[in-house]
């Protein structure tokens, strides 16, 4: 059996994000020491070897997937395409007795059906095999050995292995979630587009269950991202290297820190309350995040230092109540009881930001889900109390 790559031997990856998240997946890829970093949209293509794979699987924190192009062709029509992927050798990828699945995109005015593609281009993979060994591989579209992605420009076919298997945002803590969880993936984003570093104390004061809070607690104590998650697609690949991947996974553990910062959650229901502690046993995490079951608006900030604030309110999209005067006395409570805090506010509800009654001194435009959505960043000073009536201190 060929392998794909012997230890140290460069090739090309490509990881696809979400948008608003390039930049930052560049970053972490250059941190990790990944070499030629460039965006594209929603992906980031990089260079790196088979170490380096497992190692950006493991720790990249706004990765989606990680892909490995290994075939380029261009055909004119559908028995061309047919050849073209006859010829190829996945043999070299994989073996009969293994599963796979196919996704498949296609633009331009060559191919127009993406489902018709994949099942060529998935007939010529099983023809090779049945000829070569009189056995074939079966598609297994949930959760298959090999995840081999196509991507037809017109005539240029690039065919693609996928490296994680399922969604990076799969992190492995996250069991429960509550009413509109956000996406670990865009957690991860927003506290690093908001510069969140762990040194300052932390609070989503609407943590539902508790991704955010998860996921700074990580950043802050530089715990690899995947973690707890079970499995990733090279390891079923003939070249998996577990003595490889161990030695990586401790060297990334071995970065880890203790953070030194509180950081809370508040949620006023109590299941929210409850998922988000499940969840934080699971990530391991119950010594450095305290969840309070509690309504933000009759909370106050606990210390004079600096605090580092981020949530992810209800949008107003569902039956949640009054939304203007939830997002007023999300605005009252910062003014008057959260003085010296840096607030950042995601929301697919602009006119309900607007209601905080603050000016953002940024807006960063993010998709959650397809909901198109600001994160608002809203520095609290005491000169934003004096413009606002003030509740005295008990
Ligand atoms: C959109 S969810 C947050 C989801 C969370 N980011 C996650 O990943 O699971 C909003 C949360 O705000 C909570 N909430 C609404 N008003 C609140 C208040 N006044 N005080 C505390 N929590 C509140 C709701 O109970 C809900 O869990």
């Amino acid at each position: 059996m060929h392998f794909h790559a012997t230890m140290g031997e460069n090739f090309k990856m490509m990881v696809k994000t979400m948008f608003g998240l390039e930049n930052v997946l560049a970053k972490e890829l250059q941190q990790l020491g990944a070499q030629n970093v460039q965006t594209g949209n929603r992906i980031v293509h990089f260079v790196g070897d088979k170490g380096f794979m497992y190692k950006a699987n493991l720790s990249l924190r706004t990765a989606l997937k990680i892909l490995k192009p290994i075939y380029s062709v261009s055909v004119r029509n559908e028995a061309e395409l047919y050849q073209a992927f006859v010829d190829f050798p996945w043999e070299n990828y994989m073996r009969e007795d293994q599963t796979f699945a196919f996704d498949s995109v296609v633009y331009g005015s060559t191919f127009t059906n993406s489902m018709f593609v994949s099942q060529k281009v998935k007939d010529a993979l099983v023809d090779r095999f049945r000829k070569r060994t009189r056995q074939r591989p079966d598609v297994d579209r949930h959760y298959p050995d090999f995840r081999f992605h196509l991507h037809i420009d017109d005539q240029q076919c690039s065919l693609s292995i996928d490296t994680s298997g399922d969604s990076l945002h799969k992190r492995g803590y996250r069991n429960l979630t509550n009413i509109a969880p956000i996406n670990e993936v865009l957690a991860a984003g927003m506290l690093q587009l908001a510069g969140w570093k762990g040194d300052t104390d932390f609070l989503d004061p609407m943590c539902g269950s508790g991704t955010l809070l998860i996921e700074a607690a990580m950043l802050a104590a530089r715990i690899p991202a995947q973690l707890h998650r079970k499995v990733f697609a090279f390891e079923h690949w003939p070249d998996w290297e577990p003595e490889l991947f161990g030695k990586i996974r401790e060297a990334q553990l071995n970065k880890a820190v203790n953070p030194s910062v509180a950081i809370t959650g508040f949620d006023k229901a109590p299941s929210a309350v409850r998922k988000a502690q499940e969840n934080i046993k699971q990530a391991a995490l119950e010594d450095f995040i305290r969840i309070e079951r509690k309504n933000f608006f009759h909370s106050e900030k606990s210390r004079d230092a600096k605090l580092f604030l981020m949530t992810n309110p209800p949008y107003g999209t569902r039956l949640e109540g009054d939304i203007e005067s939830l997002y007023r006395q999300m605005g009252d409570t910062f003014k008057q009881q959260y003085l010296n805090t840096d607030a950042w506010v995601i929301s697919s509800n602009l006119e309900a930001l607007k209601f905080l009654g603050l000016r953002p001194k940024q807006k960063i435009r993010l998709y959650n889900g397809k909901l198109e959505t600001r994160l608002a960043h809203f520095p609290i000073y005491s000169g934003t109390k004096k413009l606002h009536k003030q509740t005295p201190k008990p």
